[in-house]
């Protein structure tokens, strides 16, 4: 049985007071969760506020992002080190914007997902096709690709602490969400890649996210396919309420 995780990726939104808001709405539904496994994910300036406030609750911390090196000259860049000493547990990497918007390829993802498992962080590696892979029908294609390639060399031991975000890039943000067939389909196609790569068992045992305008109108039918195992919600995590209706969808 795979336990269901929903992350909110709260992206480049909310100061530390607005974000103090939110943590506060979310914990008053959910500081006991314990039937889902629930994430939130600031940005970086946040991260401290929100750890403290998240103290004796069951809702976990994560961050948007990780650099590859231990420390050093890497101007902006945040390590392993300062994430866990603020006990982040989840780093979202190679979100589609970040691969978008800062060139993040495979190899640079790969490099980062191994680092965070070396230093018992919890990598949510997200994959996905865009608009124009859909359309000429190579999605199976990119996804495999990313897939493979962001976790090379990753072993069956290792992916009990990985989990995998699939996000159709043409459904962030866009409030176009994959139909829960369209999503099952790849979902079911990215387990049978993790089968091949490490195993059987590793594969039924890895938690993979749907990302994509997941929201509580359609939480509920994507959360009951049998390969979706929880969510990676932006637009509709930056809501208590709504957060908390998608949670629920889940349990
Ligand atoms: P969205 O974003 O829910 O706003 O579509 C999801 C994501 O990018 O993780």
């Amino acid at each position: 049985m795979r336990k269901k995780i929903i992350a909110g990726n709260w992206k480049m939104n909310k100061t530390v007071a607005e974000a103090v808001a939110l943590v506060e709405g979310l914990k008053i539904d959910l500081a006991d969760c314990m039937d889902v496994e629930v994430v939130v994910c600031p940005p970086f300036t946040a991260l401290k506020t929100v750890s403290d406030k998240l103290e004796n609750t069951q809702i976990k911390l994560g961050s948007q992002n990780m650099s590859s090196e231990d420390d050093g000259a890497y101007t902006g860049e945040i390590s392993h080190t300062m994430l866990k000493e603020l006990f982040v547990k989840y780093v979202i990497l190679g979100h589609s914007e970040r691969r978008e918007y800062y060139k993040e390829t495979d190899f640079w993802v790969n490099k980062k997902v191994k680092k965070a498992l070396e230093k018992n962080l919890r990598p949510i590696v997200c994959v996905g096709e865009k608009l124009e892979d859909r359309e000429a029908g190579n999605t199976e294609k990119v996804v495999e690709e990313q897939v493979r390639g962001s976790l090379a060399d990753i072993t069956a031991a290792q992916f009990e602490n990985v989990v995998v975000a699939y996000e159709p890039v043409w459904a962030i943000g866009t409030g176009k969400t994959a139909t829960s067939e369209q999503a099952q389909e790849v979902h079911k196609f990215i387990r049978s890649i993790i089968a091949d790569m490490v195993g059987q068992k590793a594969a039924d045992g890895l938690r993979i996210q749907y990302g994509g305008s997941m929201k509580a109108a359609n939480a509920k039918e994507l959360l009951s396919q049998p390969d979706i195992d929880g969510g990676l919600i932006g637009g509709a995590a930056l809501d208590a309420r709504s957060f908390i209706d998608i949670v629920k969808a889940g349990m």
